[in-house]
């Protein structure tokens, strides 16, 4: 049997990342599920293994906290010798329209979609460079990484500033055989958009603009990640690989 790759998820504990740590789990992966959330991040960690991981478990990490993601890759190179792949998929949306929006939900916003993936990705790359066997990092952006709206103008401001982060971190990583990659989801069934699926007008229009005819899985996300973390995508840097159905070709008429 292949060597299980050892794994990060950020915001593992739920939803997408979740999703991509099931598809990891499949393959025998060891599985750290970093979450401000640590109970449901165990809860997590116990499925994973009872869904075929190696290994899993959850630390409490908030990734706006450079000691605490410092803390989390310590620990995690402790248990585990080294890092494979890390997925940047922590993330928020206020969804709140741009002139009522405070200062400090702003600032919140850039901090966890944006800054927390520069300080795993620092923290991770500095340990997978001295042990020489490069390694897969993957940023999980959003159609926001291009497109926005009223309600979503700080959380575009942070996946388009997380798109160029993960391109440039491509440049600067490829040298040592770590590529860094992004998946820019569509619309993703999870607790962060389940209350805009639940209105049925909304429901309705998803079906007939995404040309697959239905929205998103977890897992929808979380293969496209396993490929990306392969040996068949090693050559495979500073994309970002759209996993929306069909979305993005979409014009409004
Ligand atoms: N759901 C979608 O349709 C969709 C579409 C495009 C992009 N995305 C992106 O996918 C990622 C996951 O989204 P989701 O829908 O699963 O969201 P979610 O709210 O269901 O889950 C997010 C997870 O991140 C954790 N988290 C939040 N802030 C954190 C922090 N500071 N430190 C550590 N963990 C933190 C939460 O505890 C939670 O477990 C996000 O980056 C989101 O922007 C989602």
């Amino acid at each position: 049997m292949a060597t299980p790759q050892t794994v990060i998820v950020t915001g593992g504990a739920q939803g997408i990342g979740l999703g991509i740590a099931r598809c990891f789990a499949c393959r025998n992966a060891n599985l750290i599920i970093a979450d401000r959330a640590v109970e449901k991040a165990r809860e997590a960690a116990d499925q994973l293994r009872a869904a075929g991981a190696t290994d899993a478990a959850a630390l409490a990490c908030d990734i706006t906290d450079r000691g605490q993601v410092d803390a989390m890759v310590e620990q995690t190179m402790k248990k585990f010798g080294g890092i494979d792949v890390l997925v940047n998929n922590a993330g928020i949306c206020p969804f709140i329209e741009i002139m009522e929006l405070s200062p400090e939900v702003w600032q919140k916003t850039i901090d966890v979609n944006l800054t927390g993936a520069f300080h795993c990705t620092q923290a991770v790359a500095r340990r997978m460079i001295p042990r020489g066997r490069g390694g897969r990092i993957i940023f999980i952006t959003s159609g926001a990484d291009t497109l926005t709206s009223p309600k979503q103008v700080d959380y575009a401001a942070a996946k388009s500033g997380l798109r160029m982060a993960m391109v440039g971190f491509s440049t600067a990583l490829g040298k040592y055989g770590i590529t860094c990659n992004a998946i820019a989801p569509g619309m993703i069934l999870t607790p962060m958009t389940a209350f805009h699926w639940e209105i049925p007008e909304n429901a309705a229009l998803l079906k007939q603009r995404v040309p697959m005819g239905r929205i998103g899985t977890p897992e929808d996300i979380g293969n496209a990640a396993v490929f990306l973390a392969s040996a068949e995508a090693s050559y495979i840097n500073g994309i970002t690989l759209r996993v929306d159905g069909g979305l993005w070709g979409i014009t409004p008429i």
